[in-house]
């Protein structure tokens, strides 16, 4: 009969290892966490602080499900370690709708547009596509903006109902 060896859930490490507590500022929240050194921002996100809106596609950083933003910068949250945000802000998919439940325009705008399928990378692509417009400066050019979201894949294949649902906003942006 094998021996059961305790697993800390979403580290996958023997809790025999060295630990550090973290303190992590998500969405405005202020979290203190005992961690695995190794434990990436994603882990940190799903597994210990329950907050799955994040995904986990490839883990390897070449989909963009894991898509956060740390101090306003899209990051990819299986690629950063949780011991490496210090006091920054990280903003995650369940930080864009307002207090009262409101959608954040990104989300109101990929539900018009049809900007999703199966919804799995839609976190990933919401957080893409709110850094693109808020802090990157959107492009005008669409070849451009697929561009820019290049790094977030979608099986689905909703890829022109995404780019419609960001020139939506960019253009409303604009507008303003
Ligand atoms: S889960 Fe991070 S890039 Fe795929
Ligand atoms: S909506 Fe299904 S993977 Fe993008």
């Amino acid at each position: 009969m094998m021996d059961t060896v305790a697993v800390d859930a979403g580290t996958r490490n023997d809790r025999s290892r060295p630990r550090f507590r973290e303190q992590l500022r998500v969405n405005g929240r202020e979290h203190e966490l005992d961690l695995d050194p190794r434990t990436t921002l994603l882990d940190a996100l799903r597994e210990h602080l329950g907050m799955t809106g994040t995904k986990k596609g490839c883990d390897h950083g070449q989909c963009g499900a894991c898509t956060v933003h740390v101090d306003g910068r899209r990051v990819l949250s299986c690629l950063t370690l949780a011991s490496l945000v210090g006091d920054a802000e990280v903003r995650t998919v369940e930080g864009l709708e307002a207090t009262d439940g409101t959608l954040h325009p990104m989300q109101e705008a990929f539900v018009a547009c049809d900007g999703f399928q199966c919804g799995y990378c839609t976190p990933g692509q919401l957080m893409s596509a709110v850094a693109l417009v808020e802090d990157e400066g959107c492009p005008t050019d669409r070849t451009q903006v697929q561009e820019a979201m290049s790094g977030n894949l979608c099986r689905c294949g909703a890829y022109p109902g995404i780019v419609d649902a960001i020139e939506r906003v960019r253009d409303r942006e604009v507008a303003r």
